[in-house]
């Protein structure tokens, strides 16, 4: 089994294998509908238990379609419903209550140290659905549907980034790079670039990463322009604060005229005043294919840690 924390631990091959598979997956089910499994159900007869200390709406729903298509079932549970934490059940505990019922376990915290910690103590595979670090599953995800739609691999092609540049989904998009080799471009506000440490790794691993602190020269020339929420779930910040220092960095058709003519805009969601509303819901946003692969993607990250990937 293999668990699925973040994507600098994981090998290129594998990363190749999870979106080579979701790409045949996808295609071969067109003509299915959403709850129907795919022929082969290679997860039937599974449980998988998923586990939310934050809001989600996308990755609790494509992982309960993407568990289903895969022929198994799933139960989601929230942290403050179990004996996790209240009346002297230990985090270890719970951990191996969770592996002897599930065969899988799909974890949104509030805390790093909390994935670790239950990694430490699980014996069926750990997948992070977002922590205040990284957002694994979205990225990599969102590698597949930029591969998608511009047809070459992603190393071909130029990606920037404009807001935060030490969240979540920038940590994992900065680790993708490293590992797919893609050009990145990160526009930012200078107190809000990414961590020295991760920076330093990317150095190191020979990343093809540039920070600007001007939008328009992060979004020149690029394929992609991708954007995400000024205020994280987990950000103890100021926020009217934090907003104000985000106040040239807001993703409108100026910005995308400086990316190539066919470039497309990708966002996480949910989103908030980071981009125009005719920049969101205009051609070039690709943001609707872009959450519904969440499915596809996750089905073959959740077969590459149950060791089902050929
Ligand atoms: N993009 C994403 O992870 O969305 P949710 O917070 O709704 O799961
Ligand atoms: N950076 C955002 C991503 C939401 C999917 C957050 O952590 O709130």
């Amino acid at each position: 089994m293999k668990n699925f924390i973040n994507l600098k631990d994981i090998s290129v091959k594998d990363l190749r294998k999870i979106l080579d598979d979701a790409k045949q997956r996808k295609s071969k089910r067109r003509k299915l509908s959403t709850l129907e499994a795919d022929k082969d159900k290679p997860l039937k007869g599974k449980l998988f238990i998923q586990m939310y200390e934050k809001e989600s709406s996308r990755t609790r729903l494509s992982f309960h379609i993407a568990i289903r298509q895969l022929g198994a079932r799933s139960i989601t549970v929230k942290s403050e419903e179990l004996h996790l934490g209240k009346g002297g059940e230990s985090l270890a505990d719970t951990a191996k209550i969770l592996s002897t019922y599930g065969d899988g376990f799909m974890l949104r915290t509030d805390s790093d140290k909390k994935i670790n910690e239950f990694k430490k103590h699980m014996t069926v595979p750990i997948i992070n659905g977002l922590s205040p670090s990284s957002h694994p599953t979205q990225i990599l995800s969102d590698v597949f549907t930029i591969e998608e739609i511009k047809k070459k691999p992603i190393s071909k092609l130029q990606i920037c980034w404009i807001g935060d540049g030490n969240n979540n989904v920038i940590n994992s998009l900065i680790e993708a790079s490293v590992k797919l080799s893609f050009k990145l471009n990160i526009g930012c506000p200078r107190k809000y670039e990414p961590k020295k440490i991760l920076l330093n790794w990317a150095k190191k691993n020979k990343g093809k990463i540039q920070i600007f602190n001007y939008s328009i020269k992060a979004a020149a020339g690029s394929d992609v322009v991708f954007t995400d929420k000024v205020i994280s779930m987990n950000d103890k910040v100021n926020k009217f604060k934090k907003l104000k220092d985000f106040k040239k960095f807001k993703v409108n058709s100026k910005v995308m005229k400086f990316a190539k003519r066919d470039a497309i805009f990708l966002h996480c969601l949910p989103r908030g005043d980071e981009v125009s509303d005719d920049v969101f819901l205009g051609k070039q946003s690709k943001v609707w294919q872009q959450a519904l692969n969440r499915v596809h993607v996750q089905k073959s990250i959740l077969l590459y840690c149950l060791n089902k990937l050929r």
